[in-house]
């Protein structure tokens, strides 16, 4: 739990988007097992957590129109030996600030109550089928009730309001991200420095979790990539277990998660202690594309401007470095720059690595809005099997990523401290 009370504002807004007749139902996450009887570390649900603050497994947020009700697992002494101390439904109804605080044994029956003359429920389905089905059947039992004169919800919709709200950071949320990214940034240094022929990646990946676990933050806010030589090219590798070799580049992309929220950066830096002239090359032309795109990242510029705007920087390095025909507009429009830049150049970030938030509205690419955070991330992959392009080229990949913030003027970007100009990344690899 965090010691302050954040998510009583946000609780508060929403209520104020809600209206008479509607319900949001928002559902912890559950223990999963692994293996076994063996589960993987607990993470709680991000929605869940925005709005209550709380990191125990398993409770229901129930919201209506000036009432919040919460079920959660009773106080057992026997089983909080084995699973920790829990809240206990007193402490949670002061928490939140409940007009009823329930125990889950108790949720079949009130949420039947509490669904009873609800016209639209808000709940996140296709995340667990099992809880939709649960909703489905709750409102179609209450629907069967017409002739008493009750009615349950005739529809079910995703809540994007609430995520609309998460989209845009507080200056809190934007305090996180900046611990999540100094963490970060000790992290891939550490590994830079550590970086060296005849080493394994998975031994980078223990210095990055190693060194975000010290700092004091959660650990890898998504599952690190350590891609060395051609691995790189493989855009979500995590096998990380390839050993790395003197003359390839390698590629980073790991965030440290600090208070729920995480950092997002990629470095690409030789394994050895140089870049090769034609690693330089390729490298100094994602870096060119990813600097512009950062410095257009400001209110009123599309999201699609800024993948146009990497497309088409990375398309004339393309064309120069003679791996695309000399037609910038066939290239474009026909794709073919996709066969080395497949990707999207970035996607929003906070609590969620691939943070919520919706990309088009009407159809139409969004206008950045102060309070956003994305990331910039373009890159080059030329794949160690396509016979169509030079040797030399084949099997690398290059990545750069940061993590900006949309401010009323300059792009803020939250991961400067990570060196990316190849003189920075050298420097470090000096002893
Ligand atoms: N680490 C996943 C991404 O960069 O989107
Ligand atoms: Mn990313
Ligand atoms: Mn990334």
């Amino acid at each position: 739990m965090t010691s302050n009370y954040i998510h009583l504002n946000r609780l508060q807004k929403l209520n104020s988007l809600l209206k008479e007749g509607e319900t949001l139902i928002i559902f912890a996450a559950s223990h999963q097992i692994r293996n076994r009887d063996v589960e993987y570390k607990f993470r709680q649900d991000s929605d869940y957590f925005y709005l209550t603050s709380i990191s125990e497994a398993d409770g229901i947020l129930v919201l209506q129109k000036d009432k919040r009700f919460h079920f959660c697992l009773p106080k057992n002494k026997s089983e909080e030996i084995w699973t920790g101390i829990r809240l206990g439904k007193e402490k949670i109804g002061s928490l939140l600030g409940l007009t009823e605080s329930f125990e889950l044994k108790e949720w079949s029956e009130k949420i039947e109550e509490i669904l009873t003359n609800t016209s639209t429920l808000f709940h996140f389905f296709g995340k667990d089928s099992n809880r939709d089905r649960e909703l489905i059947e709750v409102s179609a039992r209450l629907n069967r009730k017409l002739r008493d004169g009750k009615f349950g919800p005739n529809r079910i919709e995703i809540p994007e309001f609430l995520h609309e709200m998460r989209l845009v950071k507080s200056e809190e949320e934007i305090q996180f991200l900046r611990e999540a990214a100094v963490i970060t940034d000790l992290g891939h240094r550490e590994a830079i420095r550590a970086s060296r022929p005849g080493i394994k990646e998975f031994e980078l990946e223990s210095i990055l979790e190693s060194v975000y676990l010290r700092n004091g933050s959660w650990g890898g806010g998504y599952g690190h990539i350590v891609a060395s030589g051609k691995n790189a090219t493989i855009l979500h590798y995590t096998n990380n277990d390839d050993v790395l070799h003197e003359g390839d580049l390698i590629l980073i992309d790991s965030g440290a998660e600090k208070n729920y929220y995480t950092a997002d950066i990629t470095r690409t830096f030789p394994v050895g202690k140089q870049f090769s002239p034609l690693q330089k090359d390729i490298y100094e032309l994602v870096l060119s594309a990813q600097e512009s795109v950062i410095s257009i990242c400001k209110k009123g510029v599309s999201f699609l401007d800024l993948h146009n705007k990497a497309v088409e920087i990375l398309t004339r390095g393309l064309m120069d470095l003679k791996l695309l025909e000399s037609n910038l507009e066939k290239n474009i429009e026909e794709g073919l720059y996709k066969k080395f830049y497949m990707h999207r150049t970035g996607h929003y970030l906070g609590m969620d690595v691939h943070d919520v938030g919706k990309y088009y509205i009407n159809g139409k690419s969004r206008l950045l809005e102060p309070g956003q955070v994305l990331t910039v991330e373009p890159g080059l992959y030329f794949d160690p099997e396509d016979t169509d392009i030079p040797d030399k080229f084949r099997g690398i990949g290059i990545r750069i990523e940061d993590d900006v913030l949309i401010t009323e003027s300059e792009p803020e970007v939250l991961t400067f401290r990570t060196p990316k100009t190849i003189s920075d990344l050298e420097n470090l690899k000096k002893d």
